[in-house]
């Protein structure tokens, strides 16, 4: 933890897309903090740049300038096996799209970040099974993800995020395909499973409906940060 209690430190970020007349700036240079023991939410509206800002801090993309210091490191210095090894380890990601492996069933696509970080075979199926009971899919861990509904496959993409207890997790739109009672388990267990004095978790969502699981909410606009609010975590709403 380095002294200012800081987990993510973005400075002067700036992304885009494409070349000439289809060029696209997504990122537009954004400084964020992001704090130890924190869920920042991460609001906008769509195309302001909110997944882009999660792949660049989980080194899925490089900045054009300016850079994202990830636990006091920066990709750039990292070979492609560092970087790999280091987003294996210390960062879980809930893709907007899911991202399951279609050949594997939900416990095995669970198990896979365990099994990459050198737990043996048996203790990450015991514990893919056992996340993926928390998360109400008990008696779904051996079903392929194309037989499972949009809120499961999403399901199994957070318990797939969490199991391998990231430092930092990042979610994007965790709660999309979720009713409301679901949306708040996910986010119940999020802030239970996920989030320490030494970790962080970030959450972009559409859905005011979450705000009060938010230590802090700030919006991203036309690739800038606009705004930052205090959020209300579940102690002080009603
Ligand atoms: N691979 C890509 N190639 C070209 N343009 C892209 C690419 N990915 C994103 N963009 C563009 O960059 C901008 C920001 O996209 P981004 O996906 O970060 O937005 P978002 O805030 O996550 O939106 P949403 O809420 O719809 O998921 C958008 O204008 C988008 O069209
Ligand atoms: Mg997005």
């Amino acid at each position: 933890m380095d002294r200012y209690g800081t987990v993510v430190n973005c400075k002067g970020v700036t992304k885009s897309y494409g070349t000439g007349a289809a060029r696209v700036h997504a990122l537009r240079g954004v400084d964020l903090e992001i704090r130890y023991g924190e869920v920042l939410m991460l609001v906008g509206p769509s195309g302001s740049g909110k997944t882009t800002l999660l792949s660049l801090i989980s080194g899925i993309l490089d900045p054009d300038d300016g850079e994202c210091a990830v636990l006091d490191h920066v990709y750039r210095d990292f070979s492609a096996t560092e970087r790999a090894r280091f987003r294996g380890r210390a960062i879980g990601f809930v893709f907007q799209a899911f991202n399951l492996l279609p050949s594997l069933t939900a416990a095995e696509n669970v198990a896979v970040p365990m099994l990459i970080n050198g737990i043996s075979r048996r203790d990450a199926a015991l514990k893919a099974r056992r996340m993926l009971d928390a998360i109400g899919l008990g008696g779904r861990v051996d079903a392929l993800p194309d037989q499972l509904s949009g809120g499961e496959q999403q399901r199994v993409a957070v318990a797939r995020a969490l199991v391998h207890g990231p430092k930092i997790l990042l979610c994007d739109e965790p709660t999309s395909n979720l009713d409301h009672a679901s949306g708040d388990h996910v986010m119940e267990m999020l802030r239970r499973e996920a989030l320490a004095p030494d970790r962080a978790v970030v959450v972009v969502t559409h859905d005011i409906r979450l705000f009060r699981f938010a230590d802090r909410i700030t919006h991203l606009e036309d690739g800038m940060l606009v705004e930052s609010n205090p959020g209300r975590t579940r102690e002080t709403s009603p």
